[in-house]
């Protein structure tokens, strides 16, 4: 009891903090997530988010290559298809030769040490801008299903590490490690996004894919049939525990900061690695408070993704990857 314990003795000075620090931020703790778009020469920057852009394929490798150099040595790759080719079974996500397939190859090719991940739901694919096949109005699961494991084979294919599913389907987990087990690609992982939230913050993002849902024919406009309801806490563990069960390598929270609370429970609970996405609209809430002067951002990204590992997290995907790279690297 005080005075016998005085706390503020191992914040003194910097040595000893840093001595007792509990947990820390390395280059190695990312996933840095490639938004991939056709053409050429093409670097646009995203609406929404500063700083952030869209690469074509010859432009992502130098960018790859960069990452690397930066000690960034994972990817996760999202594609912005061309609305010519959209439908609503996502035919184009199993392209042998579609924009995803030849991400992964020319990233292989040029960096073949690079671990690269990929997204895997239909949304960007979809003409209604749906994680999975729309009929009477509705998102249904098990045709959806049988896609995404047939999606899955095909960046394995393509040669993919990891597959990153983000579609909430009920099953999916099993059906793409059954497909994957079944072709041979027994060393393909799994990070599954397990709980994640029907939320606002993944604006930007669907603005940077042209992906957001749509409000034609009747469909419903939001995700909230297969995403999770906010208010929810123990439905994530439910959830956590059938993709564990189902065969995912790494389960993922997400949005991040927002959902700290059910990365925690997540780490009490289970022994997988886990994964907190910082999704598009907590990079935009930084960058917008810091260009008004109103935060500091290097101190805001160092301590919100600090935030992650905290609470649990042992792998992070940020849009502040390489920021963060630079700045400690
Ligand atoms: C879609 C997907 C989304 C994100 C990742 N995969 C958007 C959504 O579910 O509508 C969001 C990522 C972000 O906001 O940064 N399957």
């Amino acid at each position: 009891m005080y005075p016998l314990r005085r706390n503020r003795r191992l914040r003194a000075n910097e040595a000893i903090r840093n001595l007792v620090r509990e947990n820390a931020v390395t280059p190695n703790d990312f996933l840095v997530p490639l938004f991939v778009v056709e053409g050429k020469g093409i670097k646009q920057e995203i609406t929404a988010m500063p700083n952030y852009f869209r690469h074509s394929l010859d432009t992502l490798v130098k960018e790859v290559k960069l990452l690397w150099d930066l000690g960034l040595k994972a990817v996760l790759l999202f594609v912005k298809v061309e609305a010519s080719l959209k439908d609503n079974h996502g035919s184009e996500a199993l392209n042998p030769n579609g924009l995803m397939q030849r991400a992964i190859k020319t990233i292989k090719n040029s960096c073949p040490d690079m671990l690269v991940m990929t997204d895997v739901a239909l949304d960007p694919y979809s003409i209604y801008g749906h994680d999975g096949v729309v009929e009477k109005g509705q998102i249904v699961n098990d045709q959806t299903v049988e896609i995404l494991a047939k999606m899955s084979l095909s960046h394995a294919t393509a040669g993919a590490n990891f597959v990153a599913p983000s579609d909430m389907m009920d099953g999916r987990i099993l059906s793409i490690r059954e497909a994957l087990e079944e072709n041979g690609f027994v060393d393909t992982g799994i990070m599954s996004y397990s709980a994640k939230y029907a939320s606002s913050f993944y604006g930007p993002f669907r603005s940077a894919l042209d992906s957001a849902p749509c409000e034609k024919d009747n469909i419903l406009k939001d995700k909230k049939t297969y995403q999770m309801d906010c208010a929810n806490r123990i439905e994530a563990m439910r959830e956590t525990e059938m993709d564990i069960a189902e065969g995912a390598d790494i389960v993922m929270v997400k949005p991040g900061l927002a959902y700290l609370d059910i990365i925690r429970d997540i780490k009490n609970e289970f022994d997988v690695p886990i994964a907190a996405y910082q999704v598009s609209g907590e990079y935009a809430m930084i960058k917008a408070a810091s260009e008004k002067g109103w935060l500091e951002h290097d101190r805001i990204m160092l301590e919100t993704t600090m935030a992650f590992k905290r609470a649990g997290a042992s792998l992070i995907a940020s849009y502040f990857a390489k920021d963060i790279a630079k700045l400690i690297g």
